[in-house]
């Protein structure tokens, strides 16, 4: 445990706490990237200790770790319909508002959070922005003349209340980086998103988009970790701040798991 950094303890925090959302018989959402990966390992230890949970993972990424821990996986075909859903987010804003898809696996992630009764982001307090924008926006796109969807974005970005106006292919080493749809993630250059819901809609009117990372009014709360234990939960349909602590020491096991 003290060989972790203070991010990745914030990470782990947040994780832990959100863990108390999560109760016996749950079809759970489980999220992708480094946050939700040690919901996943938290989630595995109390599976371990009897909890009886379905998970639906948003990427082969979380399948395999949700897999690997003893998590019962199911597809959301399967499931239809979930109780819960707990993911990280690249960004978020007072109305819990998000910026996601820094791991590349917003579109199944966005499917995922929108089949849910809930969805809970966990994040450290870097992640809390007063305007979305600041991380590279992503967009899945469809191969199929990929270049042209580019343009076309960037073209329509003129007509929008932005900063910057320039994207990326995200690539994986010198070859596009591919979703586990077989897609391609643009990643705009904005800066400053002066209405993200407008833009939301608006990029995804343009053909070859499949998804873009800007999930509006879909995160209910936010459990923001510290690097000292201390836990932040606020709930957005309540209106509630609440504060807590994790105590690492009690964790010991998961740590020592790891390794
Ligand atoms: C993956 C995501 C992640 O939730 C987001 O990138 C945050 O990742 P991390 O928890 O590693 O900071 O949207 O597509």
């Amino acid at each position: 445990m003290s060989d972790l950094s203070p991010i990745d303890k914030a990470k782990f925090a947040a994780a832990k706490r959100a863990t108390e959302y999560v109760e016996d018989g749950m079809r759970v959402g489980l999220g992708t990237g480094s946050t939700a990966a040690w919901l996943v390992r938290c989630l595995g230890e109390m599976v371990e200790n009897g909890l009886k949970i379905t998970g639906v993972p948003t990427s082969s990424r979380t399948a395999e770790l949700a897999r690997g821990v003893g998590i019962k996986v199911v597809s959301l075909d399967e499931a239809r319909w979930l109780d819960l859903t707990i993911d990280g987010a690249d960004e978020y804003d007072a109305n819990l508002n998000l910026i996601k898809g820094g791991g590349g696996a917003l579109l199944q992630e966005k499917i995922v959070a929108t089949a849910s009764d809930q969805m809970v982001v966990i994040a450290d307090i870097s992640k809390q922005v007063e305007t979305l924008g600041s991380f590279p926006l992503p967009v899945e796109v469809i191969p199929f003349g990929w270049q042209t969807t580019k343009t076309l974005v960037e073209e329509t970005l003129i007509g929008m209340d932005v900063l910057g106006r320039t994207s990326s292919l995200r690539l994986n080493g010198d070859r596009p980086f591919v979703t586990d749809e077989g897609n391609y993630i643009l990643d705009l250059h904005l800066n400053r998103i002066g209405n993200a819901r407008q833009l939301s809609l608006v990029l995804n009117q343009i053909p070859g988009i499949v998804e873009n990372g800007l999930f509006i009014d879909i995160c209910d709360a936010v459990v923001i970790g510290y690097g000292d234990g201390r836990v932040e939960v606020r709930d957005i349909n309540e209106g509630t701040v609440e504060e807590s602590r994790i105590d690492f020491l009690e964790t010991e096991n998961l740590f020592t798991d790891l390794d």
